[in-house]
């Protein structure tokens, strides 16, 4: 662990002193005691400050150091914590280091670390120091040569780039060289050693040269690898014919482990994979879990380009590769798509993502800019901020250059920067040079924090025919800090005819209309725009397809937003006013609800139901699209629009809410789950991935209305469903339910899924979600009880977060109970795990980190709970950078 935890500024970046201009790594491969030897060749850089170099170390033992080949003297260099100075590095100078390090005892899965007995590396962000001394930022850029020495039994030795020889050491043990043309900053490197198994293929590039992809699991996963290589190779045609740019190895391979802190990691050459993000199919992966391997595949690939030659001059930039290669594989995904509704399907899901966690991430004291101003700890700035608001940044050069103006932008930013580390400004002004546009205030975008609010107003001038759009930006304050200035905001807008007609848009001192959605720029805080031959009553559909990362406050009329959405063109609106309208519902039935205790007459709105029943019945949508709309807001996301939240109201308002649905609907909701029948052998085809989405949305509503058929169908579902996605459907529809069926059906399925990890870490999510039935234990005491399982690891990343932070984050009254127990257990299970994995314990422990937005009495828990463990002091800094930012950022 980091021995100080000073705040890093990104006003104190200065460059590096030193070039290093290769590296060469030996490691001597054993998992209690690793020898690596590392050589450096240096050259001080022109108009350096100092002649001294520093190199990062952290949980290192140096066994030997050599300076041209002889033995370091004493008053050569300096040892601090964490740090080792070479007093004068004047000239070219080559330097060895011996070090030992132990890759068993590596908890923290950062660094060098044993998984089933394999060796995995994860150096990013500063996982190399804790392999070498190095000077461990990603400026510093360098040319790899590494040899592995092994035990016998690791048969596969992989590292970066070229394989060079391999073969037996005289001592029978294993060696292999590689070695990696590119230039590389030290958070690239990896190294896979162990026994595993290679799907491999060899394709053809667009230049015809031939590459050589692989995959590489554990042996007996190697049936699981097909979607992953077919994903892959999917990934590179597409970067190839979007936007030009081509796999620049001769061989590229993937690998999948079980004990991974992350999704995944784009190391140059040999990406390495959380196992979920990788193995697939019918059994042990969903239609979601499909799809987003195919998105993170494509995410660590397109990082070659977006991450790996071009890189990040420091970590405050991480959003230059983060936010680029999110959008960019958004993209990806986007074009494997055959029709538009499925488009904005995925749309859709990743705009709510965005609200129900970066908004309140945006709101809260861990608030900070896309470019962040400074950190403890970089680890804690992987977030929904850096990464999916970052990409929305990214969306929004494309909404206001088009896809071509994109495309020069991003392809002058490569030209300009491959093989060196850049800056979110570089790439601001790559696209505005590309496009001859002065960005100046778009770069706002990267240095003011807070979900801007755009607060809308129409006026219809029924003499002139003509309509008057104002708008009003309103930005979050900081205190303490200067007032921020206003941005550019693309507003994406249509205006709607009475008969739910697109009108065709001429401003009044347009000559001629200019299409039937524009992009209008919002720059100033207040602006408006008046637009002629508007002879009906217009209704505006504002921010199709969420044209800026912002919140649109315009109020509708219950009667506008039914109209919206069933006649808005632009499916994404359709979709948001029916959300609009579900949180209105949900709303009115929550303040019903606090005022007379006996809910038995309450209803939600009959025009809901109409509404609701409408776009059921509408054939010319596809299936996917009507059960991505018609699926009740998220728990999260009717809290993100509290201004007090109260989860066990939520819980009962939301419940009460399927359940009048299902009963008020049923036959409708019955025919369209036969509608949706799939038969025949598994396959994820958008197609029937969104029968099964919208039979199992069906279903629910079923269920919740106490159906006993549908019980009886669900049931049938998990026995005998052909697949896991509709096997999993029918388990969480139950447990959810709180039908007493509900644990038996659970501890079948543990007791059947619990070895194989992909299948136990599903279990353990649906078993965190599972409601109590009457007479049940509290799901407290289940926790509790699960993580005696023998089958669980609380070591495992995958295991607590598909239990812990499931948990933490959706189970509602189930963890916000009154009398404390769960937040105890948050206590004891983020302090237990802090102790071996910082990483993991802060993410967890950002779980109560909205404390302020609690009804009183929990807030006042909530807060005990973070003093409690913020009085610790044996905290990392990791978790304390979390838990102190929750105390007492200012918000
Ligand atoms: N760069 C990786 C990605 O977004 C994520 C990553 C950062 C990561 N740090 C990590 C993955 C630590 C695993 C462990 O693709
Ligand atoms: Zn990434």
């Amino acid at each position: 662990m980091a021995a100080n935890s000073t705040v890093i500024y990104r006003k104190d970046y200065t460059p590096p002193s030193h070039n290093i201009d290769s590296v060469n790594l030996v490691f001597d491969l054993i998992p209690t005691k690793t020898r690596v030897t590392s050589t450096l060749k240096i050259t001080p850089r022109p108009g350096r400050r100092s002649d001294a170099l520093e190199l990062n170390g952290e949980n290192l033992r140096i066994d030997s150091i050599r300076i041209n080949g002889e033995p370091a003297l004493s008053d050569q260099y300096d040892m601090f914590p964490g740090r080792l100075v070479f007093r004068s590095i004047a000239k070219p100078t080559e330097i060895e280091i011996v070090t030992t390090i132990n890759p068993q005892e590596n908890l923290q899965l950062s660094g060098l670390y044993m998984s089933k007995g394999n060796f995995i590396t994860q150096c990013e962000a500063e996982g190399f120091r804790r392999i070498t001394y190095f000077p461990d930022r990603p400026d510093v850029l360098s040319k790899y040569s590494v040899e592995l020495h092994a035990p016998k039994d690791c048969k596969v030795l992989l590292s970066n780039g070229n394989l060079i020889e391999e073969g037996e050491l005289p001592d029978g043990r294993r060696y292999a060289k590689w070695e990696d043309p590119f230039l590389k900053p030290s958070y690239l490197f990896a190294l896979v050693a162990g026994d595993f198994v290679a799907n491999e293929e060899s394709i053809t590039l667009a230049d015809k040269r031939q590459a050589l992809l692989q995959v590489w699991v554990e042996p007996g996963n190697d049936n699981k690898t097909a979607h992953a290589m077919e994903s892959l190779k999917k990934a590179i045609k597409w970067d190839e014919k979007k936007y030009g740019l081509e796999l620049d190895l001769d061989r590229f391979m993937i690998v999948a482990t079980d004990d991974f802190n992350m999704g995944a990691m784009e190391n140059k050459g040999l990406n390495i994979f959380n196992s979920r993000c990788v193995l697939a199919d019918e059994n042990v992966a969903t239609d979601t879990d499909f799809t987003q391997i195919q998105a993170t595949i494509g995410h660590e690939y397109f990082h070659n380009w977006t991450g790996d030659r071009v890189t990040c001059r420091d970590w405050f930039q991480l959003s230059l590769k983060e936010g680029l290669t999110v959008f960019r594989e958004q993209e990806f995904s986007g074009d494997q798509l055959a029709t538009e509704s499925a488009k904005v399907v995925q749309r859709l899901k990743n705009v709510r993502a965005l609200k129900a966690f970066q908004f309140p991430e945006d709101a809260g004291p861990m608030a900070h800019p896309v470019r962040p101003e400074s950190y403890t700890e970089i680890n804690n700035f992987y977030t929904m901020t850096v990464y999916e608001k970052g990409a929305e940044v990214v969306r929004m050069y494309q909404t206001l250059f088009g896809e071509e103006g994109f495309k020069k932008g991003l392809q002058e930013y490569i030209r300009r920067h491959d093989g060196s580390a850049a800056t979110c400004d570089d790439f601001l002004n790559a696209m505005a040079d590309a496009n001859n546009a002065d960005l100046s205030q778009f770069a706002l975008w990267y240095s003011q924090a807070g979900t801007p609010r755009v607060s809308i107003k129409t006026e219809w001038n029924e003499q002139r025919n003509e309509l008057t759009v104002r708008a009003r930006q309103v930005l979050r304050t900081f205190p303490g800090q200067p007032k921020p200035k206003p941005m550019l905001i693309p507003l994406a807008i249509g205006i709607l005819d009475d008969k739910g007609k697109d009108v065709p848009l001429q401003l009044v001192d347009e000559t001629e209309p200019q299409g039937t959605t524009r992009v209008l720029r919002l720059t100033q805080e207040e602006q408006s725009w008046t637009f002629t031959n508007i002879i009906r009553q217009p209704t505006l559909s504002v921010g199709r397809g969420f044209s800026a990362p912002v919140i649109f406050d315009i109020d509708y009329s219950r009667d506008q937003l039914i109209f919206l959405a069933k006649n808005d063109s632009d499916l994404f609106n359709r979709a948001i006013a029916f959300e609009k309208l579900s949180l209105i519902a949900v709303d009115t039935l929550m303040n019903e609800m606090r005022t007379q205790k006996n809910d038995s007459n309450l209803s939600p709105m009959t025009s809901y139901l109409t509404t609701f029943q409408e776009i059921l019945e509408d054939d010319s949508l596809s299936p996917a699209y009507r059960a991505e709309v018609l699926k009740l807001p998220s728990e999260t996301a009717v809290a993100e629009q509290s201004i007090i939240v109260e989860p066990e109201l939520i819980r009962s308002a939301l419940a009460l809410m399927q359940k009048k649905i299902g009963q008020r609907l049923t036959s409708t909701l019955e025919k369209w789950m036969k509608l949706c029948e799939t038969i025949g052998p598994y396959k994820c085809t958008p197609e029937l991935a969104g029968k099964r989405a919208l039979r199992h949305l069906m279903l629910e509503y079923l269920v919740a209305s106490g159906n006993v058929k549908a019980v009886q169908q669900a049931r049938t579902l998990f026995d005998k469903g052909n697949n896991l996605t509709d096997k999993l459907s029918g388990l969480r529809t139950i447990a959810l339910s709180g039908t007493p069926i509900g644990r038996e059906l659970i501890q079948t399925a543990v007791r059947a899924w619990s070895n194989e990890p992909l299948l136990f870490n599903k279990v353990l999510q649906i078993y965190a979600l599972a409601r109590p039935s009457k007479g049940d234990i509290p799901t407290v005491e289940k926790m509790r009880q699960m993580m005696f399982n023998q089958a669980f690891d609380i070591k495992n990343p995958n295991n607590v977060f598909s239990l812990l932070r499931t948990f933490f984050q959706n189970g509602g009254p189930e963890f916000h109970t009154l009398d404390g127990t769960g937040y105890q257990l948050w206590i004891d299970t983020v302090l237990e795990i802090d102790k071996f994995n910082p990483q993991v314990a802060a993410r967890l422990g950002r779980a109560l980190e909205n404390w302020r937005r609690y009804e009183p009495n929990l807030a006042s828990m909530m807060y005990k709970a973070l003093s409690y463990v913020s009085a610790q002091n044996n905290l990392s800094n990791d978790l304390r950078e979390i838990v102190d930012k929750a105390l007492y950022e200012p918000v």
